[in-house]
């Protein structure tokens, strides 16, 4: 007989009590499921880039030091929950064995192989042992065993792609699904972090959705980026500037907008304070979505304010209807992205 389980994985909570998994400092990685819960063995983490970035900087880019700090951190939390970013990834599995009360109710099977579409940061996992850190992907290939909660989200993966090109899109499902949803035909849309996971298929939905009359412009750092775009033909705009100077780029986005500045802003950058180019970037009135992991809540109020703009700023929630499914799309509507993609996530 297993134990009954709360919906939102609230018996797993150890410290501190009365919160729900994802806020917990500690959460119970036992592998034994209770009768809602779906127990999978994990073959792969995609970590979250914003906490990759943090986690390989403090390991000094040193292969071993990351498995070591991943390995302490979810010894110390019953998760991959990096208290410095706040954030996780995602994993894919297979089905070891579903809880009675879910067993016949829902649409997988023992066996079944399938991407986790909640948080890592909420998600009880264990690691037995890293096989691989994948360090310019995000990556890592473990042998472990995680649990989903009745109320976790999951997407089977799809038969015509290879697992790990559909992991990494999977990763960042919810920012071209949410693209998708904001751009009208007509709009000028400025990707920041364009040339990135993220900002590739942001781009490409802004493309799509803003057609003939609309202005696409794509916002890196980096050349390379800025090239690989260019390559790609998904912006009729590209910018090479950082992010982190809000005022250079307030000039570029106005001088390429002929001063009307951005309908939508989308950040997708895997840096601190970006706050403050995203919010100039926007026209009065126009909004801003906040993909990012390293976005502050208070400096993104608390700027906007200070500069009297009034836009609509929108959390990046990780999820929004059929997300899955219009990022996978991306990968099958343009060929040149998912070579693009192939080649670099799963090769
Ligand atoms: N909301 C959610 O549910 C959710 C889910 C997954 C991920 N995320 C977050 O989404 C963000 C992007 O993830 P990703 O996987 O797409 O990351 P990624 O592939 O590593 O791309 C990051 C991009 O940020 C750009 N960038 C870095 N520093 C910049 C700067 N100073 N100015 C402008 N651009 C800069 C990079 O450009 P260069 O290459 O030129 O440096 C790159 O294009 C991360 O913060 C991640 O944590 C959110």
């Amino acid at each position: 007989m297993q134990k009954t389980g709360c919906p939102y994985g609230t018996h797993r909570v150890i410290s501190p009590s009365g919160v729900l998994p994802q806020p917990a400092w500690k959460i119970d990685n036992t592998m034994r499921p209770y009768d809602n819960e779906i127990l999978l063995d994990v073959e792969r983490l995609n970590i979250d880039s914003a906490s990759f970035t943090e986690i390989k900087k403090r390991a000094n880019y040193d292969e071993s030091v990351i498995c070591t700090i991943i390995l302490q951190l979810v010894k110390e939390r019953g998760k991959h929950h990096n208290p410095n970013t706040g954030s996780g990834g995602m994993f894919i599995g297979s089905v070891r064995e579903i809880g009675e009360k879910l067993s016949g109710k829902i649409d997988l099977k023992p066996g079944d192989r399938i991407a986790s579409l909640v948080s890592l940061s909420l998600t009880p996992l264990c690691i037995e042992e890293i096989l691989e850190v994948y360090i310019d992907i995000d990556q890592v290939a473990v042998r472990g065993q995680a649990i989903l909660f009745e109320s976790g989200i999951y997407a089977k993966l799809p038969p015509d792609m290879p697992e790990a090109l559909a992991l990494a899109v999977l990763d960042v499902a919810g920012a071209p699904a949410q693209t998708a949803k904001l751009v009208r035909p007509g709009d000028r849309v400025l990707v920041i972090g364009g040339g990135g996971k993220s900002g590739l298929l942001c781009l490409h939905e802004a493309k799509k959705r803003a057609g003939v009359t609309g202005q696409v412009i794509s916002l890196n750092p980096s050349a390379a980026a800025c090239q690989r775009v260019r390559d790609l033909e998904l912006a009729d705009t590209v910018i090479q500037a950082d992010a982190q100077n809000a005022l250079e780029v307030m000039q570029a986005v106005s001088l390429a907008t002929a001063g009307e500045l951005c309908d939508l802003v989308i950040n997708c950058v895997n840096v601190p304070n970006t706050e403050m180019s995203s919010i100039l970037a926007t026209r009065n009135l126009g909004t801003v979505y906040f993909f990012s992991m390293a976005t502050s809540f208070t400096a993104a109020a608390l700027g906007a304010e200070g500069v009297g703009k009034d836009i609509t700023m929108l959390i990046g929630n990780g999820y929004t209807t059929d997300h899955a499914a219009i990022a996978l799309n991306t990968m099958r509507e343009n060929p040149q992205l998912r070579e693009l993609f192939t080649a670099t996530y799963a090769s």
